[in-house]
């Protein structure tokens, strides 16, 4: 697809603190970038050709920072648990069978189905160990035409034995297997490295995923302080490490040397904070998780207030949809708990917070993505609010805020843009 233009209702974060509505507006699209927005054509775009979706709203794609593929199957059932029995009982089983080609295929399938159809553009991806599966995982996300990251997970305990790396060199040579069978073959879909978390990695196991890493200069995804019970047992585990991302440090994994996603960060020490701080790290907001596995509330207006680099996560399964839509929601909600029964010192996140968050906030880890100011790559979504009558004249900050309470894009996306090339959504 070439160069185009837009017209229907445009919002879009330029800051934390601001959304610009612009009611009947145009974005010009050029070499799959933002040419910026506009009230009205600028001549020289004249000649170029122009979708018109009427009184409809475009908003930046969603970007979910922390999404498991293969927790897709199970998600909606099995929540009465917390992290560590939640593993072991609903996770793991379930990760097991992705060794089964043919059940990874049917599984992974729907996935990439439903996430083709969802509000998100841009997803960074955990499989399971297997790497046969994750490259099959890729390929279907490459057909999507979604812009994702997708990790081989590695993990050698604390897990079944079929979950877990044979042993190091194994673990090793699989991940390079994963690797050099996705190298130069897709557009959109990018590996990304992923050691599952510190109960589920020793030393030996972080030591060869640094050398590897290095070599294919790969970004970094994990987890990160979710759950007190897991933080004690890395405490036990890692008993010289200052705080449980000093291990992830240690080894070039928090941001020090690569381009690093945490998710959770619920029960961060000052410490940890501040390292993630200085490195850049991007942490991954999952409130539909911490609710469910009662993991606790991250102190999110703090990160903000910081300047630490936040965005949204699903993380299905422990969040039970893949609605971004509604991960800022939950995220305005928890964090008014928080606010109310934790630390009065830190105010509820505004709209204009999550919004930013789902979008330019995690789109970053991407590159320039997630708004619609000028040279930003175009991801777009359209969006049919009339599937929610209203009788009153609302203005477009109020159709954007409540098609988001509402979780609109659970119902379906009305047309879908990736780096400036449509996407088909339905
Ligand atoms: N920590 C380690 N693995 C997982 C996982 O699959 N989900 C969540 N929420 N936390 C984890
Ligand atoms: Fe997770």
């Amino acid at each position: 697809m070439g160069d185009f233009v837009l017209k229907g209702n445009i919002c879009y974060s330029v800051s934390k603190t601001e959304i610009k509505a612009c009611p009947h507006s145009y974005i010009v699209c050029m070499d799959g970038k933002s040419c910026g927005v506009f009230e009205k054509l600028p001549q020289q775009y004249e000649s170029l050709p122009l979708i018109d979706y009427g009184n409809r709203l475009i908003i930046p794609g969603m970007v979910d920072l922390h999404i498991h593929a293969p927790q897709y199957a199970f998600r909606g059932m099995g929540m009465d648990l917390e992290l560590m029995g939640w593993l072991q009982e609903q996770a793991f089983p379930e990760e097991v069978k992705y060794e089964d080609l043919d059940y990874a295929c049917d599984a992974y399938s729907i996935f990439a189905e439903q996430m083709r159809k969802s509000a998100t553009t841009r997803a960074c991806i955990f499989a399971t160990r297997h790497w046969k599966a994750t490259v099959l995982l890729m390929n279907l996300m490459e057909e999507t035409g979604l812009i994702t990251y997708v990790g081989k997970v590695n993990m050698d305990r604390q897990a079944p034995q079929e979950l877990c790396e044979e042993d190091v060199e194994q673990a090793i040579l699989d991940t390079r297997k994963w690797l050099e069978k996705n190298r130069g073959k897709y557009r959109n879909t990018m590996p990304i490295l992923t050691p599952r978390f510190l109960p589920g990695c020793s030393e030996p196991l972080l030591e060869k995923l640094q050398e590897v890493r290095k070599e294919y200069d790969l970004p970094v995804q994990s987890h990160l302080s979710e759950n007190p019970e897991e933080v004690e047992s890395v405490k036990k585990l890692f008993p010289n490490a200052g705080f449980y991302g000093d291990t992830y440090h240690k080894y070039g994994f928090f941001g020090n040397d690569a381009k690093t996603i945490m998710a959770h960060c619920v029960w961060s020490t000052e410490e940890e904070v501040e390292c993630m701080r200085g490195n850049g790290v991007f942490v991954a907001h999952c409130p539909a998780s911490n609710m469910n596995l009662a993991s606790g509330i991250a102190p999110i207006k703090r990160y903000l207030e910081l300047g630490i680099k936040v965005g949204l996560g699903s993380d299905v399964a422990g969040g039970q949809n893949e609605s971004i839509f509604r991960a800022m929601t939950d995220a305005i909600q928890v964090s008014k708990l928080y606010w109310r029964y934790v630390d009065s010192a830190w105010k509820p996140l505004t709209f204009e917070e999550v919004f930013y968050m789902a979008t330019k906030g995690g789109g970053e880890f991407f590159g320039k993505v997630g708004s619609f100011e000028e040279g930003y790559e175009l991801d777009a979504i359209v969006l049919d609010d009339s599937m929610q009558p209203y009788p009153q004249e609302l203005s477009l900050r109020q159709r954007l805020e409540r098609s988001i309470y509402l979780s609109i894009d659970l119902n379906g996306i009305y047309a879908k843009y990736v780096a400036g090339k449509k996407v088909k959504c339905s």
